[in-house]
């Protein structure tokens, strides 16, 4: 049987550092939906296909192959790891997300990954709509202050010029586009077990979520 571990939680919550660390501590593969969201929009903004062209944004996302090499993200035998987490792609992502379509396509594709290999995916709708049925929830939050502060630091420290206020702007407007869209809401599952990280530190979330792991584990022998 393969285990599946959900972690939603909004923008710069620090969910894919932490779901990256526990994937490897239980040799899970971990498996980033926001990267595969970016991963749209940045091949539609190469493409100058706005996200109002519903259309073409699907023929693009069609035209995607996508796996992950632990941490990293392959888009046509390109990675885009690196590429994908600039202020551009963050600032009107929330807006290619939102495409219904699109997102039908990206959920069947991490389904299946969920279906061949234990997993730990991070994203908005896992726990409630990707992997539903999976054991092992986690909301993963922090005030959005704290968030804004980590990303500005995450950012100036891979030198990229960033502007602290207009980071928080950016995920305030992000946190309301992705939880106001018609097509799967972010939403926190409701057997989801929240931890709220604005005061703890990244060790003591990975051991908090690696001990929910364990026991599961242990009682599943
Ligand atoms: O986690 P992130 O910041 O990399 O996510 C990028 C965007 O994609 C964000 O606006 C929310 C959206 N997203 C989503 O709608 N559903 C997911 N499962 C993952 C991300």
């Amino acid at each position: 049987m393969k285990i599946s571990v959900a972690i939603d939680g909004p923008a710069a919550a620090g969910k894919s550092t932490i779901a990256n660390i526990v994937a490897q501590k239980f040799n899970f593969m971990y498996i980033n939906t926001g990267a595969m969201y970016r991963a749209v929009t940045l091949m539609c903004i190469r493409q100058n296909i706005s996200y109002t062209d519903v259309n073409r944004v699907c023929e693009v996302t069609k035209s995607l192959k996508m796996h992950f090499e632990g941490e990293k993200l392959i888009v046509n035998g390109e990675d885009l790891t690196e590429s994908i987490k600039h202020p551009t792609i963050s600032n009107t992502v929330s807006n290619y997300a939102a495409i219904s379509d699109v997102r039908k396509l990206l959920v069947k594709l991490q389904q299946q990954m969920a279906g061949e290999y234990n997993v730990i995916m991070d994203g908005r709708d896992i726990g409630s709509v990707v992997l539903k049925n999976a054991p092992l929830k986690f909301f993963l939050t922090a005030s959005p202050e704290e968030r804004a502060k980590r990303r500005y630091n995450e950012l100036s420290e891979k030198n990229i010029s960033v502007n602290y206020d207009e980071i928080l702007n950016d995920i305030i407007k992000r946190d309301h586009i992705d939880s106001h869209r018609s097509s799967s809401p972010f939403v926190k599952a409701e057997d989801a077990v929240e931890i709220d990280s604005s005061f703890l530190s990244l060790s003591e979330v990975v051991q908090i979520i690696s001990s929910y792991i364990k026991k599961y584990i242990e009682e599943h022998r």
